[in-house]
This record gives structure tokens, C-alpha cells and sequence, in this order.
């Protein structure tokens, strides 16, 4: 076990590939750059999460223009919502791995609609090309908007996508496994560029896989990118916990992320792994500023700039469920959305428990999850430290209320508080992200 002492914060930025990050107003904010289709502007945040020692830029990822809420995609559109554009966040990250040298690059990539192969070919690439930073966030798609773009007719139940996905990982590992690490041996004068006997084919046969193999990309650096979850369903936490590294979750009180965490850690320990292999990231959106005054005024500026709308639109197409159906100024009855069950219970809570009318909902849902962590960079620091101390995560995915200054006023105003308080590191671990996350090479 490692000591209490050594115990460090692992620090996350959630950033889309496209208008809209943590606030839905943050694209509207007047300093925020607009230029989201640039190179330029992906390779400075890159730039700036590097200069604040992040363990990883973290790009989420769906592939369709949600158009649930009142069956259109105009809100998403009209308000620049989450799901209004994304660019494919693997080329984006190889763009940031240009601009950078020890911060991790992990892209949102489903399960559900390409094959094995392919996913195994792209990250061990983006492995390779970035020396040891690549990550995967593995998702199983929720929405029948994405399905309707790849010729399904609608899309197979959780249980189904979840054993896809089971497969999936199992196929993926076999292939980044089929070359020995010393397989390259580049020896000009024999010739032998590589070992046939460290090259091995992996004949897979299964029940949604027929890979033969081996991968056309020999071992990656860190032996395979590093996993990252957030199912919050049984299911989901089952599979979390057999297979992730980092487990990105949102909740909207201490208490509740508290008995996640007990929850997660208990059944990574019945999947027989350490339970400090796992690091659990909580999403938060901090608005900082010089003094409380000035990031309360960031805030009410930032709050002005969206809509509940915008919320409800996002919300809509997170818990697939159109929400234009119920009236605004009450409370959200309960209901079994078929969406992500992680916003819902975050969603319920607010309703159920605190009684908010689903306008208020709404607001709440646009502006991000977690208020309770603005300020001036001391403030901030010390409750993101009193989250971390009392187990309610392991550290933060840091959703920029605007870009690229948000990840400004976060290095220049909390990093050096935190440093301070004996939390974080003051340089990087080593050259990968599995040196900065402290996870060894899997076997
Ligand atoms: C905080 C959070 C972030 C997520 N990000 C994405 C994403 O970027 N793309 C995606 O397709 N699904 C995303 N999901 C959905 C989950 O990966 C998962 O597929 C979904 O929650 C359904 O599984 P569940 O019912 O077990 O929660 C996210 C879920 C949560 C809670």
C-alpha cells in the first residue's frame, strides 16, 4: 500500500473538441478564442496543461448531433452546446503531441462502431508518436443518433453493449500484445528489421470478434494506452473496475461521490487489482479569480452568457429522454431515463433531494457540475484538497469554464496553492503517463 504521505492528486482537463467544455456560456465568455477549428488552439492548451504539470488533456467524444430535446438539433446548434461539433479527437491529440513532451493525450473512442483492429492501430500509433502518453477513454455509445449514423436501426440494449465492449478489450489487448516489446530489431547488415518469432498472430474467435492478427504496429510504449471509464451503472462500474485506470464520475455532493468511491474501490478489489491502481477523477468546474469578488463576477458574467435551455438540450440527449415534455417550474418526477445513469443520479438528486424545478435544473446542467469550487486559487486548493483527503476521489478532471484562459487562471492561481499544500507534484514523475499516474506496465 502507498503511504497516506505520498498520496498526490492527479489532475485531468476536460476539454471538447469544439465549442463548448464545462459552462455552456464559456464559448460566448470575451476572452475566450473562437478559432476551435485551428491547430493553433488545441497545441496552446496542450501547451498551457503542460506548463501546469496536468497528468493528461482529456478529450471527450460522441458521434452525432444530439437532436433529442423537442426532436431537433436546433438548441444544441443555436446555444454552441456540447454536442453541436466535435472534431475527432485522435487527430486532434496528435496535433497536441506536437506541441508537447510529458502530457498525456487521452481520446474518447467508442466501442460500439468500429472494430478492434483499427482502435489498436490508431492509439498504439498515437502511443508511439507521442513517446508513452496515449490514453483511452472507453465508451459504449448511449444515444440511437449515433447508431442511426452507422446504419442501425436502433441501438442494443446496455448488457449487449457492455459484452461488445468486454470482447472488444480483451481482442485490443491480444493485439497490442502480439509483438514482443524487443520484436523491432532494426539491424541493417543482416538484414532484420524484425524478429518473426517475437511477431504473433492471435487467431481470435468470438462471439462479436474474428481478428486473426498481429496488429501492423509493433508494442506500444506503455505496453497499451492507459484506461479510463465512467460507466456509473452496475453494469458499468462492474466493467469499470475490471478494466479501467482512471474512473471519471460527476456528482453534485460530497456524500455521493463518497460512497461512489467506497463502492468502486470495493469491486476493484474483488476483481483482484489494487485498488490504488484505479484513480478516480471527479469533474468539477472551477471559476477562479485574484479575489472572491472577481470570481464571483466571472461567474455572474458567465451565467448571463446561457440559457436553461442549453442545459436542457445537453441533458436531453445525456439521459436520451426529451425533456421539453415535462413543465419547467416544477420538479422532475422520477423517471428511468435509458441514458447515462451517472447524470441522472446526479440529476435526481438535485430534484428529488434539493427540489429544484427542472428550469432550475436546467440552468444548473449548463452552467457544469459542482459549484462549490470557486474562488480565489487558496480557496479553491483547499477544497479540491478536502474532496481528495476525504476519499471522495483521487484527484480532479478540471472542466474549463472558458479556453484556453480558464487553464491559465488554473495553473497561475491554483497549481502553485496546491503545491503548497504538499498536494501535487512540482515536476512530472517521468517521460509517460504511466510514470505520471504511478501505473506500471501491464504484464
Ligand atoms: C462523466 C461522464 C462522462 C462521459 N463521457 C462520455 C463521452 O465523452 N462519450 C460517450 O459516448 N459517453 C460518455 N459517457 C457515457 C459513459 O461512458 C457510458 O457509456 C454511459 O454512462 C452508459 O453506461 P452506464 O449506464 O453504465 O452509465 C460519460 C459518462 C459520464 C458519467
Amino acid at each position: 500500500m502507498k503511504s497516506q504521505r505520498s498520496r498526490q492528486i492527479k489532475l485531468a482537463a476536460y476539454v471538447m473538441a469544439g465549442p463548448v467544455s464545462g459552462h455552456h456560456g464559456g464559448w460566448r465568455y470575451p476572452s475566450a478564442r473562437t478559432d476551435i477549428l485551428s491547430l493553433d488552439y488545441y497545441q496552446e492548451i496542450g501547451r498551457q496543461l503542460e506548463a501546469g504539470l496536468f497528468d493528461m488533456l482529456f478529450i471527450p467524444d460522441i458521434l452525432a448531433v444530439p437532436h433529442k430535446f423537442r426532436n431537433s438539433a436546433a438548441s444544441q446548434l443555436i446555444h454552441g452546446a456540447l454536442g453541436a461539433l466535435r472534431l475527432d479527437p485522435v487527430v486532434v491529440l496528435t496535433a497536441v503531441a506536437t506541441a508537447t513532451k510529458r502530457l498525456g493525450l487521452a481520446s474518447t473512442i467508442s466501442t460500439s462502431y468500429i472494430e478492434p483492429f483499427q482502435l489498436a492501430r490508431s492509439l498504439a500509433t498515437l502511443d508511439h508518436l507521442s513517446a508513452g502518453r496515449a490514453a483511452w477513454n472507453i465508451v459504449t455509445s448511449f444515444q440511437p443518433a449515433e447508431a442511426a449514423n452507422f446504419g442501425q436501426a436502433g441501438l442494443p440494449d446496455k448488457n449487449q453493449r457492455y459484452d461488445r465492449a468486454d470482447e472488444f478489450l480483451s481482442v485490443a489487448c491480444k493485439l497490442w500484445e502480439s509483438w514482443q516489446q524487443d520484436a523491432v530489431v532494426l539491424d541493417k547488415t543482416t538484414p532484420l528489421f524484425a524478429d518473426p518469432a517475437k511477431v504473433r498472430a492471435i487467431s481470435h474467435k468470438g462471439e462479436w470478434f474474428d481478428v486473426e492478427g498481429p496488429l501492423n504496429v509493433s508494442r506500444p510504449p506503455q505496453g497499451r494506452p492507459v484506461f479510463i471509464q465512467a460507466g456509473a451503472s452496475d453494469r458499468g462500474k462492474d466493467f469499470a473496475a475490471k478494466w479501467a485506470e482512471v474512473i471519471f464520475v460527476t456528482h453534485s455532493s460530497i456524500t455521493s461521490a463518497q460512497a461512489f468511491y467506497r463502492d468502486i474501490k470495493e469491486r476493484v478489489a474483488r476483481h483482484g487489482r489494487n485498488p490504488d491502481d484505479v484513480h478516480v477523477l471527479l469533474g468539477v468546474v472551477p471559476v477562479v479569480g485574484e479575489t472572491l469578488a472577481i470570481a464571483q463576477e466571472k461567474q455572474a458574467l458567465l451565467d448571463r452568457l446561457t440559457s436553461p435551455e442549453a442545459g436542457l438540450s445537453t441533458l436531453s440527449y445525456h439521459l436520451d429522454i426529451d425533456l421539453s415534455e415535462f413543465p419547467l417550474d416544477e420538479v422532475l418526477p422520477a423517471i428511468a431515463p435509458p441514458g447515462v445513469q451517472g447524470h441522472y443520479k446526479e440529476v435526481a438528486e438535485l430534484s428529488q433531494k434539493q427540489g429544484l424545478s427542472l428550469s432550475e435544473i436546467g440552468t444548473r446542467y449548463a452552467i457544469g457540475p459542482l459549484r462549490d469550487f470557486n474562488g480565489t486559487g487558496a480557496e479553491v486548493a483547499r477544497t479540491l484538497k478536502r474532496w481528495f483527503d476525504e476519499r471522495a476521489c483521487d484527484g480532479f478532471m478540471v472542466q474549463m469554464p472558458y479556453l484556453p484562459g480558464g487553464i491559465e487562471d488554473f495553473t497561475r492561481l491554483v497549481v502553485p496553492e496546491l503545491q503548497t499544500l504538499g498536494v501535487f507534484r512540482s515536476a512530472y514523475e517521468g517521460p509517460t503517463l504511466r510514470d505520471q499516474l504511478g501505473l506500471s506496465l501491464p504484464d
